[in-house]
Order: structure tokens, then C-alpha cells, then sequence
């Protein structure tokens, strides 16, 4: 993986806005519809234009504006095409988002596009429409032989927009993209090492700090977690710390981000089929560093620690055995029965190290446990701790950012479940409750800190295009990260 590569950046560099449609033009013109083919703004005075051919074509078409619905047409004048998207009765920003990322897949081959989805009347709208825009146009193709690349260089939104609003749309779906970049590189082309350099390059073009931990100084500190993971792999580990710490920053936000670059289980290695998307599982680290670096370039002022633990669970001769206990940073002993529950380990000395500049609120995202997936599906993710402050701060960010999380219960009876006659703390629990026991086991490393635990098992890839989300890695949390520290600046 090229480290220079840029981070997450699209390849619209102009987005600009104009008053009203007059005297601009374009290859493409982007309009609303409500349901029953009601038109959204700037809609009816093309429709018009366009002719009385257009209602019979899109009963043709079947297109009547439901979520999503998209109908193209050859244009007239200044835009050589027209581009409806539906909207559906009761739109709202999450709506907005999606329909601009279906209009942006749709746009790909289109060079100059505009757009009057910025003025439906929804507060936040123009930065959606940027975000779901972009991220709708979001591809990974640096391995295919024949790419198509992305030919739109220009999205004019018309309408009264301010610059900030594009700009925070802009530099968040970066984040994202970034974090999608990461996730949808195959394992072998980004090692510890070489993801490590890839957060080097975030942390020089944002000017903060980086501090990086090689496999010696890892041992040396304590990082007993990430070391006993990283026995069986030949690629060595690395601790990546970055340090985004802002002038007038009164608040500080520490995250954590599991960063597995391949999970084979080790030893107690996975069935081929459970392997095969098993390249995402550095979802947690590729979001703390999207959001990072969003949070650096949009200049939030709340300190931010972002902590990765990078390794792979291989099975190498050196691997660590089920039975072995390895001492975490905190002090603590840890059993470990299952070496495919190795997430937990790795982010036991993320959050131990987090907790020790006594931040206001530590967040950790992981691909922890499939138990989560199971119990809420692929597009949510689970929201865990004793903290209820804690977590009524990410519910509430995750909404705005559009999205899905749900509060899981904190059943501290369950952390029986995890005794061990000869260590402090074993890795796994039993059949039941999973993602629960995994969380109840993080919080033996979190001090009592203000903590929230989000497992993104399922939403962090997605299995089709979907709205502005893309098949492969999502980028999930990035988003809601941002936000959280955008509320933390404020309170
Ligand atoms: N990385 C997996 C969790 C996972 C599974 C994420 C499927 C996304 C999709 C994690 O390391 C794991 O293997 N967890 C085990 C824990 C078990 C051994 C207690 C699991 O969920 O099966
Ligand atoms: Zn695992
Ligand atoms: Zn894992």
C-alpha cells in the first residue's frame, strides 16, 4: 500500500455554489421528486422546459419519487442531461444523505454536475447532499487492470449554501473514504508497520503528534495484550498514538480503535469461510484515524488521543496457546481459551493507556464479536458500558451522523462468566450473551473511566451498494466520532 497515497480525498475538487440556475451549465443536472412525482425545488421549471413528452416518459420509467428511485433523461440547453432522484413522502437528512449518494454513484461518468437537492427544506441539507455525494461516488479500484475511474470533477449546488457547511461535508466523507481505503486493502499490503506510516502521513499533513511503538517498545511498555497476539504473526506489531491537541481545547476525547489487519482466529483458527472478510477487521483503527483527521482538519477545539493497536492473529509456531496468561498494561492477568477472541486483548492496552491521561470520555470501536452481528444485523452496531452520560452522548452523535446504534444491556452479573481459577480475568464467557461478556471484559481495563463501547461486527462492511455506502468497508463510526467531539466542544 503506497504510504503518499492521498488520504480519502475525492476527486471533485470543486464544489462551489450558485444563486439559481440561470446562466450556469453542465453535463449534468441532479433534481428532486417527491412522492407521487411531486417536484422538489428548481424540479418543475425544468420539467417544463423539458416538455409534455417527460410525464408519459416516466410512467414509462415507472418513476414516481419514492427513497432512492432514480430516472435519467437527456437534457435541454444548459445540461446535456437531467438526473431525477426520488425522495419519497416525509424526507429527512438521513434521506437526503442517501439520495444524494445514489444521485453521486449515478453522476460517476458525468464531469460537471449540479444539483437543487441542497435546497430541499431540511436543516443540514447542503452538507448532506456534499457527504452522501461523495461517498456515493467512493470507489476502491487501484487493483483493477481496467478501472473506470470517476470523471466528476465539479458538483454546483444551487442555492443559497455557506462555504462551512461544504467544507464540513467535504472533509468528514475524507474521513470516511480514508477509513475505507484502509479497510478495503487486502492484508498483505498493510502490515502494522505499513499502517503505521499511513497515520504518520495523517498526523504531518494535520500537524499533530504521532507516537509510534515497534514491537520492542511494546514489550518494554507493558503492551502485554498486543504482544501476546502478535506471537504467531511474522509482520510486527506497532502501537500507533496520535495527538490532535487544538488551542482552547477544554475537553478531552480519547479514542480506540481495534486494529486486527487480519484475523485467522490463531490457533483456535476459523472455518475458510469466517476468514474471508477477515481483512475488515482493523474497521475500529481505520475509523479512529478518519475521524481523526476530520476532527484535525475541520479544527474542533477538544483534545483528541487516538490509539491503535495493529497486529495480526496468525498461527504461527511462536503463536500464543489457548491456556496461555499474558499481564496487561494495567497490571492485570488474562487466561486466554480462545484465541480468536483476540480483539478484546489487543484493545485491553489501548484503553488501559487511554485511561491514564485521565481523558473526559474514552470510545473504543471494534469488530469484536460476531454475537453482536447476530443479535442486531448488519447495519447496526451495538452501543455498550456503565456509563449512561457516556453513551446518551454517542446515541445522540450516531443519529445526527446518521448512524445506527443501539444501547446493549451492561449485565454485570454476566462478568462471572469470565473468572478464571488462575488468572485475573479469562478471554471468553460461554455461548451466550457474547458481545456482552466482551464488553464487560473491556471494562476491566477502563478504570471507571467515562467509557462507551461501539462493536461494529456487522455494519463495518457492507454486502451491496447502498445509498452512500459502498460494498466493502464503510468507514462506520467515522462519522459519529466527529460528531461526538463537535458536542464536546460545545458542552
Ligand atoms: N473479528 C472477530 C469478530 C467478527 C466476526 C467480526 C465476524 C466481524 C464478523 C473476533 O475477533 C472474533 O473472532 N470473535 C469471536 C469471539 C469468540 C471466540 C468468543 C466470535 O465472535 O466468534
Ligand atoms: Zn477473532
Ligand atoms: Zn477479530
Amino acid at each position: 500500500m503506497d504510504t503518499k497515497q492521498a488520504r480519502g480525498d475525492s476527486k471533485v475538487t470543486n464544489i462551489a455554489a450558485a444563486a439559481s440556475l440561470d446562466g450556469t451549465s453542465g453535463d449534468l443536472l441532479i433534481l428532486p421528486v417527491y412522492a407521487e412525482r411531486s417536484w422538489g425545488p428548481g424540479a418543475a421549471e425544468v420539467a417544463s422546459e423539458l416538455g409534455e413528452w417527460l410525464d408519459e416518459y416516466l410512467d414509462g420509467l415507472d418513476f414516481s419519487g419514492k427513497v432512492g428511485q432514480t430516472a435519467a433523461v437527456p437534457g435541454k440547453g444548459a445540461y446535456g442531461r437531467v438526473l431525477f432522484v426520488g425522495l419519497g413522502d416525509d424526507a429527512d437528512v438521513d434521506t437526503l444523505r442517501k439520495a444524494a449518494g445514489i444521485a453521486g454513484r449515478a453522476a460517476m461518468r458525468y464531469e460537471k454536475v449540479a444539483t437543487t437537492l441542497n435546497r430541499v427544506d431540511i436543516y443540514g441539507a447542503s452538507e448532506a447532499v456534499v457527504y452522501g455525494f461523495l461517498l456515493g461516488q467512493y470507489t476502491f479500484d487501484k487493483y483493477l487492470s481496467k478501472p473506470k475511474p470517476t470523471e466528476t470533477t465539479e458538483l454546483l449546488l444551487i442555492g443559497d449554501v455557506d462555504d462551512t457547511d461544504i467544507d464540513h461535508g467535504r472533509k468528514v466523507a475524507a474521513g470516511v473514504a480514508l477509513a475505507r481505503d484502509l479497510i478495503n486493502e487486502p492484508a498483505g499490503g498493510k502490515k502494522p508497520e505499513v499502517l503505521a506510516g499511513i497515520a504518520t502521513g495523517i498526523a504531518e499533513e494535520t500537524g499533530i503528534e504521532i507516537t509510534i511503538y515497534d514491537e520492542d517498545e511494546i514489550e518494554a511498555e507493558g503492551f502485554g495484550g498486543l504482544l501476546a497476539v502478535s506471537l504467531g504473526a511474522t509482520n510486527p506489531p506497532r502501537m500507533v498514538v496520535l495527538k490532535y491537541r487544538p488551542d482552547g481545547a477544554e475537553k478531552s476525547l480519547a479514542l480506540v480503535g481495534k486494529g486486527i489487519v487480519f484475523d485467522s482466529g490463531g490457533l483456535s483458527i476459523k472455518p475458510a469461510a469466517g476468514m474471508e472478510t477477515m481483512k475488515t477487521d482493523m474497521s475500529g483503527a481505520a475509523a479512529v484515524f478518519g475521524a481523526v483527521q476530520a476532527i484535525a482538519q475541520l479544527g474542533i477545539p477538544v483534545n483528541v488521543t487516538a490509539i491503535a493497536p495493529l497486529t495480526e492473529n496468525m498461527t504461527g509456531g511462536a503463536a500464543q496457546r489457548p491456556g496461555d496468561i499474558f499481564t496487561a498494561r494495567n497490571g492485570k492477568t488474562v487466561e486466554v481459551l480462545n484465541t480468536d477472541a483476540e480483539g478484546r486483548l489487543v484493545l485491553a492496552d489501548g484503553l488501559a493507556l487511554a485511561v491514564e491521561d485521565e481523558p473526559d470520555l474514552v470510545i473504543d470501536v471494534a469488530t469484536l464479536t460476531g454475537a453482536c452481528m447476530v443479535a442486531l444485523g448488519k447495519k447496526v452496531a451495538g452501543l455498550f458500558g456503565y456509563d449512561d452520560e457516556a453513551a446518551a452522548l454517542v446515541e445522540g452523535a450516531a443519529r445526527r451522523a446518521g448512524e445506527k446504534v443501539w444501547r446493549m444491556p451492561f449485565e454485570k452479573d454476566y462478568r462471572s462468566k469470565l473468572d478464571s481459577p488462575i488468572a485475573d480475568i479469562k478471554n471468553i464467557g460461554d455461548r451466550y450473551g457474547g458481545a456482552i461478556t466482551a464488553a464487560l471484559f473491556l471494562a476491566e481495563f477502563t478504570n471507571e473511566y467515562p467509557w462507551a463501547h461501539i462493536d461494529i461486527a456487522g455494519p463495518a462492511r457492507a454486502e451491496s451498494d447502498d445509498g452512500y455506502i459502498s460494498k466493502g468497508g464503510t468507514g462506520f463510526s467515522v462519522s459519529t466520532l466527529v460528531a461526538v467531539a463537535e458536542d464536546m466542544a460545545v458542552s
